[in-house]
């Protein structure tokens, strides 16, 4: 008989601990939106505790997205646990997923706790969590490096106390496929009560074998796989979810279990991820990485033309690429621009079409040939938009190789006009101090990437910058033609942010430590 597993995206807690990501709300919802046609099972949103602004998203995607369970992290206190609650009381589906480390190490360096102190925090965490929901999951923290006599007895007892999910982390990424499924097959046999709920892995990908990690403990009758879309994570990331999905598809002569995944959204997903949190992915990364499907050799190119199946093991379909190669212009009207827009599966409001398609109209102007690439890259710019309380109205640069880079700028910010000038390294160091100036607002650059989105001399350059501001990163991207207007967009779209957060965005007071 075919099992069931189910996937459990953490793209939004775990995945969000990348350094330097930091998604607003309105990029939060936007990602849940997308994993729910991803069909997930079950979407983390979030950490509730952590900050004001975690709550508010988890509280937004649980009053939103319907569909996949929306689970909420909390510590195993009753601080963390009722917060998760009332983040998630209106969920269709609602989780509380409650941890505590079980590692001697964790246990003593960490939490100071002695390992009955652990476990009596363990239950009293889950029954408390059961008070408020039915569906509770429990995890060990650092699961893999802990004693398995203990384990036993922690699993056991938070399933006595109502625990439905029972989660193994491999929180360091210290484990191997053949260490992890014994794992597995050991507390499955001596704790009778696993029978009774749904197993759990979550494994990071230190030594780079999250995936197959993974995939051990399916074998072994794990029932859920927590991952993140591009493997975002903490340090080397958690087990990426497009890898783990087309292994089990791919593969399922030797998997043999059947998922929910809707697999065509994975490399929509993928897009929408990396464009949003400003992770480019890595051209060689497997499924969606710009050359998974892509065969460069004369033999493999002469192979694939007489039959895909020599070279391929997955078709590009199968994960949402097309080959359309259809391509709007300038003369394209918006019956046109909203044709592709749904045949490339975008479902927009009435005021988030007419947004994307005055951007449509702009770079159609100055660039010739519009593709799904330079499409996409404009509904994401649009559709995410928080509210623009600066408008970039005007720039000016002048630069040269024996001149002094200058600039002037022109935004509306809240109403009001301002005009300033500036000198620079350069012209997007020119404009970038102009820009603060005008806004009157001090930050630090921390980081600036420029790529091209599609091919050609007349490509929309995307410029990601994060800058630093009261200790907060923000991320801003910016589409155009013109690199510097590129670079000007993306500055203005960061230091909206910084407005935005401090507008009602803003984190909570320091929480006590872990
Ligand atoms: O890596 C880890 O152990 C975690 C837990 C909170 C599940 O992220
Ligand atoms: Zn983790």
């Amino acid at each position: 008989m075919v099992r069931k597993v189910e996937i459990f995206d953490t793209t939004l807690r775990d995945g969000e601990q990348t350094p330097g990501v930091a998604l607003n709300v309105y990029e939060k919802l936007e990602i849940a939106r997308q994993l729910a046609k991803l069909k997930v099972d079950v979407i983390e949103a979030g950490f509730p505790i952590a900050s004001n602004g975690d709550f508010n998203a988890v509280k937004t995607i649980a009053e939103n997205v319907k569909g996949p369970v929306i689970a909420g992290l909390a510590r195993a206190n009753f601080k963390d646990i009722d917060r998760a609650a009332e983040a998630l009381k209106n969920a269709e589906s609602p989780r509380i997923h409650t941890f505590i480390a079980s590692s001697p190490i964790h246990m003593q360096y960490k939490l100071k706790m002695s390992p009955e102190q652990v476990l009596e925090a363990a239950v009293e965490a889950v029954k408390r969590a059961k008070s408020y929901f039915e569906d509770v999951e429990f995890s060990a923290e650092d699961a893999t490096r802990s004693d398995v006599e203990f384990l036993c007895k922690l699993f056991s007892q938070t399933i006595k106390a109502g625990a439905t999910v029972i989660n193994i982390p491999d929180t360091v990424g210290y484990t191997t496929p053949e260490e992890f499924a014994n794992l597995i097959r050991t507390l499955r046999e001596r704790v009778p009560e696993m029978d009774r709920v749904k197993i759990s892995v979550h494994c990071h990908n230190d030594l780079g074998m999250a995936v197959a990690n993974s995939l051990a403990a399916v074998v072994n009758g794990a029932t859920q796989v927590e991952c993140t879309i591009n493997g975002l994570g903490e340090r080397a990331g958690n087990a990426a979810l497009e890898e783990l999905v087309m292994a089990l598809v791919t593969r399922k002569d030797i998997y043999k279990v059947d998922l929910n995944i809707d697999t065509r959204q994975i490399y929509r997903t993928s897009k929408v991820v990396s464009t949003l949190t400003g992770i480019h992915v890595q051209p060689n990364k497997a499924i969606v990485g710009a050359n998974a499907f892509a065969h460069a050799s004369g033999i493999h190119q002469h192979g694939v033309l007489s039959e895909k199946s020599t070279y391929e093991i997955m078709t590009p379909e199968s994960i949402g690429l097309t080959s359309n190669r259809i391509v709007l212009g300038k003369l394209s009207g918006r019956h046109a621009f909203v044709q592709r827009l749904k045949e490339l599966g975008y479902e927009l409001s009435e005021e988030e079409t007419n947004r994307a398609f005055e951007r449509f109209k702009d770079l159609a102007d100055k660039k010739k040939e519009i593709t799904d690439s330079d499409i996409e890259a404009i509904v994401e710019e649009q559709v995410t938009k928080i509210p623009q309380l600066i408008e970039l109205e005007y720039f000016q640069t002048s630069s040269g190789n024996q001149a002094i880079a200058t600039s002037t700028v022109r935004v509306k910010i809240q109403g009001n006009t301002v005009e300033e000038a500036a000198t620079g390294n350069g012209p997007v160091d020119a404009t970038y101090k102009a820009l603060e100036r005008a806004c009157n607002i001090n930050c630090k650059l921390v980081d600036y990437s420029i790529k091209s989105v599609s091919a050609g001399k007349d490509a929309i350059g995307e410029v990601v910058v994060r800058i630093e501001k009261d200790g907060k990163i923000f991320t801003g991207r910016g589409l155009s033609t013109d690199i510097i207007e590129a670079s000007a967009r993306a500055y203005t779209d960061a230091l909206n942010k910084t407005l935005y957060n401090s507008n009602g965005n803003k984190p909570a007071e320091t929480n006590e430590e872990e």
